[in-house]
């Protein structure tokens, strides 16, 4: 049987979990769940990191020993996993007898054979990242990750021979186009192994800090706390402990992380690797960043976001939802509460909880619950039975190709084909006409398609679509590997429950009165505070320019889209995040002009396909005549910079 073994990176103990977690954590579990609804033998690792300085430090402060620290604040990790439904099959600490040991026997073992030695060392370290720096890595002095200060240290300690795997990594990368996704990233790790690779230190002295790993072979010495995180990935699935275990486990099939943590990901952990003499994972996938107003959600930043609000505020299948649908995934995205409830409102509630109820009711009264079959069927069912094809096809792709918010996006599509069709259709009036065959076609029709993309939105939402299959009438939540060869739901006997998403009604800043409990939701609702409207046509106010982000970017790469004269696909860098864009700029710009220039684009476009080429966002260009001028700041600005 095909396998597929998924990790998360172990997280450190002592922060409180926060959005950024939740959602690595989240994509780890729907991808297991849709690997095990597609029949794969899966396994889906995560866990904590409990070593190093942080947590020493944190342990001190309040008078508690490291260890009873970590008991303590594993739980709020523990605790929010389950509340989200996490399907992890094992939960790993660094701190458990069995990993330890593991990390000492590879210590041992490359110890032995030379992979390891013994050297002077002056470095910087930030104790925010536990991360030690050359001078030349530093930025203004400060550490380049997180721009805290650093303190020089020097010291005799262990090293582990990395430099001598430089050569070997960069062939690998290249020539495994699937080792580091999204492409862009291996570029940014290639980038990296341009400079001469450095030996990494593995450890550190116990004056300094104890609460480590000790290495087995001088006692004065613990892990270094990456040397040790890296290897749960492989100790969590009995590596030395459990032989049989770990050969049906390793190599993994897809190692997530943030983008934060790519080169200890993409550089470290394969050297390892190479020197233990294991396989590499076949991908190791890192995904962006949850920014709140364009800024990384940090614990040191300040600006993190709470899982558990949203989740108090609309359900936890609401928030997995939201957090699946809104990433692209391999870009940033930003949080606000604003995106959150204009898309549960508008997906969920308006859209799939509104095509469920008008089928329940409507075959409710048409035959008392009893889901119809369906007749002959003419072109409007055919549309919605392809949309429906389009959705279980797009699905299947998207995973392959870790692009789940476009698998969960056509499945939507689908559920608006469906709500189209009840329009189109009118089942209202062929039941007032009497035209029960076609009447139960419809909703024989509409009562499939809605099943259909339950299962497949099962994973992402496995609470509501178990409801939802329910209300329809199910026992139990089929797996996608089965729906092929689904016999379809005619026969099943429909429920009336409660609406699934009942719409989230927004608390108005100057709301003076209660509102109104609605009665029947309004179809659109104002989604802020009325704003001033224009009194003359065709003028607008600052509030209606506000609605158009303009952004100052820079242009990474240009390339001519091939059978497109006119077009150029170009990657742009806005602040941290990077994007596609399509422009029909190849008549006036060569390519290689491009690369490096400032341009303004609009950013929150809606993403469109041209010529099949995803463009996210459009650039400002002047045209008169036949000369084109694209908008440029006129002096050096950064990238991301909002204009207006
Ligand atoms: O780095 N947006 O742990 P950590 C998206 N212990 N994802 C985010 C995020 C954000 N704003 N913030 C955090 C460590 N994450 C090490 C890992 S692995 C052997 C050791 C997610 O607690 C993302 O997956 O800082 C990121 O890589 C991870 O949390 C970092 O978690
Ligand atoms: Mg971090």
């Amino acid at each position: 049987m095909e396998k597929f073994y998924v990790t998360t990176p172990i997280y450190y103990v002592n922060d409180r979990p926060h959005i950024g977690h939740a959602y690595t954590t989240v994509l780890a579990d729907v991808l297991a769940r849709y690997n095990r609804s597609l029949g794969k033998d899966t396994f889906f690792l995560t866990g904590t990191d409990e070593h190093g300085q942080k947590v020493q430090n944190a342990a001190e402060k309040h008078g508690i020993s490291p260890q009873q620290h970590c008991d303590e604040t594993v739980l709020r990790f523990q605790e929010l996993w389950k509340k989200l439904g996490i399907t992890c099959d094992r939960f790993i600490r660094t701190t458990q007898a069995e990993h330890k040991r593991v990390v000492q026997e590879v210590l041992q073992d490359l110890y032995d054979r030379g992979e390891i030695y013994k050297a002077d060392y002056t470095g910087w370290y930030c104790v925010g990242d536990e991360r030690f720096f050359t001078e030349k890595d530093l930025v203004d002095g400060k550490c380049p990750e997180c721009g805290r200060e650093v303190t020089a240290i020097t010291e005799s300690n262990y090293f582990f021979r990395m430099s001598k795997y430089q050569d070997w990594l960069i062939d690998h990368i290249k020539n495994h186009p699937d080792f580091i996704l999204p492409a862009f990233r291996a570029n940014e790790t290639l980038g990296f192994l341009k400079k001469p690779l450095a030996d990494l230190c593995i450890s550190r002295p116990k004056s300094r800090l104890s609460w480590g790993i000790e290495l087995p072979f001088d006692q004065d010495y613990v892990t270094y706390v990456w040397f040790d995180a890296l290897l749960n990935y492989v100790s969590g699935v009995g590596y030395r402990t459990d032989d049989e275990k770990f050969n049906r486990w390793w190599p993994a099939t897809c190692e997530l992380i943030g983008k934060d943590i790519l080169t200890t990901h993409t550089v470290y952990w394969p050297t390892m690797l190479k020197a233990m003499d294991l396989p590499l994972p076949k991908t190791i996938f890192a995904h962006g960043w949850w920014l709140t107003g364009n800024q990384k959600m940090s614990k040191s930043l300040g600006n993190v976001v709470n899982p558990m609000d949203m989740i108090e505020r609309a359900g936890v299948d609401a928030f997995r939802y939201f957090l699946m649908a809104e990433m692209s995934l391999g870009n940033d995205a930003n949080f606000t509460e604003e995106t959150f409830i204009s898309r549960y409102n508008s997906d969920l509630a308006n859209d799939l909880g509104n095509l469920l109820s008008r089928v329940v009711k409507l075959t409710i009264r048409a035959t008392g619950g009893t889901i119809p079959a369906a007749s002959s069927l003419n072109a409007d069912d055919q549309e919605l039975l392809d949309a429906v094809k389009n959705a279980v096809d797009s699905m299947g792709s998207s995973l392959e190709n870790y692009k789940l918010d476009q698998g969960i996006a056509a499945a939507l599509n689908a559920v608006r084909a469906g709500n189209r069709y009840l329009e189109k259709c009118a089942p209202w009036t062929l039941a007032k006409n009497g035209e029960t065959e076609r009447l139960h076609t419809v909703l024989s029709t509409a009562a499939n398609a809605i099943f259909k993309v339950a299962v497949l939105l099962a994973p992402v939402m496995p609470e509501k679509m178990s409801e939802l299959v329910t209300a329809l009438g199910g026992k139990e939540m089929p797996v996608i590997a089965d729906l092929a060869s689904h016999p379809g739901i005619s026969g099943w006997v429909m429920n009336d429950l409660p609406p699934l998403f009942p719409r989230i009604i927004e608390e108005k800043p100057e709301a003076a009165p209660a509102p109104k409990k609605a009665e029947k939701a309004p179809k659109a609702e104002k989604k802020s505070a009325p704003e001033a409207k224009a009194e003359i046509p065709g003028v607008i106010t600052i509030d209606d320019f506000k609605r158009t982000e303009l952004r100052t970017a820079k242009v990474l790469k240009a390339e001519k889209v091939e059978g497109a004269d006119k077009l150029l696909k170009l990657e742009i860098e806005l602040g941290s995040e990077v994007r596609q864009i399509v422009s029909g700029i190849a008549p006036w710009y060569a390519p290689e002009a491009l690369v490096g220039k400032m341009i303004i684009v609009v950013a929150n476009l809606q993403k469109a396909k041209i010529r099949g080429i995803e463009s996210n966002g459009m650039l400002l260009a002047a045209k008169c005549g036949d000369t084109l001028s694209l908008i440029t700041p006129d002096k050096e600005i950064d990238s991301g910079i909002l204009v207006g």
